[in-house]
């Protein structure tokens, strides 16, 4: 699994990071490739880029590999984000939020000039839904989260409160929010799915990455990457 990531992350910074440019740093285990391989040609080119982080563990990535840490304030246009997907369609629409840091994830790609999905060959999918099974994490506000998974409810949907693992209680975010991994069983139409979810008060944002990818890197266990 770690080959086809890092074959995927290497492909990514080798194919789209040059010189002087912004570039946004997503979050995951895929993510961490991506970053090392900036760091190994940073160090070999002397290349000069400026990192805008995704979340916590985005800027913890980035100063350990003593990349240059920058904020959408200093560089709201990004030349560049890459990030890792927990599902990618044959549309290069995605599911991301595996790892709760969807709404930075999400501003950041929005900033992007391209958005490079990077994942390994499981995350390659016809539809959503076919690799991840945990359906589409929602963000929302603490206060909201019992009308908003009656709302979600109403829009087809099977929402489940996300639970921390190593505490008693809820998930919380970088952002001090709550997700909702909302379950589905049929085929969405996503771009309408998303604005839907959008609307209803106390979301934040979702996981649906609908028309935003550039393209997508698959890397396979033997090393050797697809493209779409
Ligand atoms: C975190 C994400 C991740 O990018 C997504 O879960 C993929 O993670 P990994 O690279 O570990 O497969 O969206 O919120």
């Amino acid at each position: 699994m770690d080959a086809g990531k890092r074959a995927a992350a290497r492909c990514a910074v080798d194919t789209y990071v040059k010189d002087n440019q912004a570039l946004g740093i997503g979050s995951g285990s895929t993510i961490v490739f991506a970053v090392e391989r900036i760091a190994e040609r940073v160090k070999e080119e002397n290349l000069n880029l400026f990192c805008v982080p995704s979340s916590f563990q985005a800027q913890q990535l980035i100063t350990q590999h003593k990349l240059t840490l920058s904020d959408l304030d200093r560089n709201p246009e990004l030349d560049v984000a890459i990030d890792g997907a927990d599902d990618v369609d044959s549309d290069l629409n995605a599911i991301k939020g595996g790892g709760g840091c969807l709404t930075q994830e999400k501003i950041v790609a929005s900033c992007a000039k391209q958005f490079v999905i990077i994942a390994d060959d499981r995350k390659d999918s016809k539809q959503l839904g076919d690799a991840f099974k945990k359906g589409i994490p929602v963000e929302v506000i603490p206060m909201s989260y019992v009308p908003v998974m009656r709302k979600m409810e109403k829009l087809g949907l099977k929402p489940v409160l996300r639970m921390a693992q190593a505490k008693a209680g809820p998930v919380v975010t970088d952002n001090s929010n709550f997700i909702i991994d909302c379950l589905f069983d049929k085929v969405h139409n996503w771009k309408e799915l998303n604005t839907q979810l959008n609307l209803i008060p106390g979301v934040v944002e979702t996981g649906l990455f609908v028309g935003m990818a550039e393209c997508a890197i698959f890397g396979k266990a033997d090393g050797t990457v697809s493209k779409r």
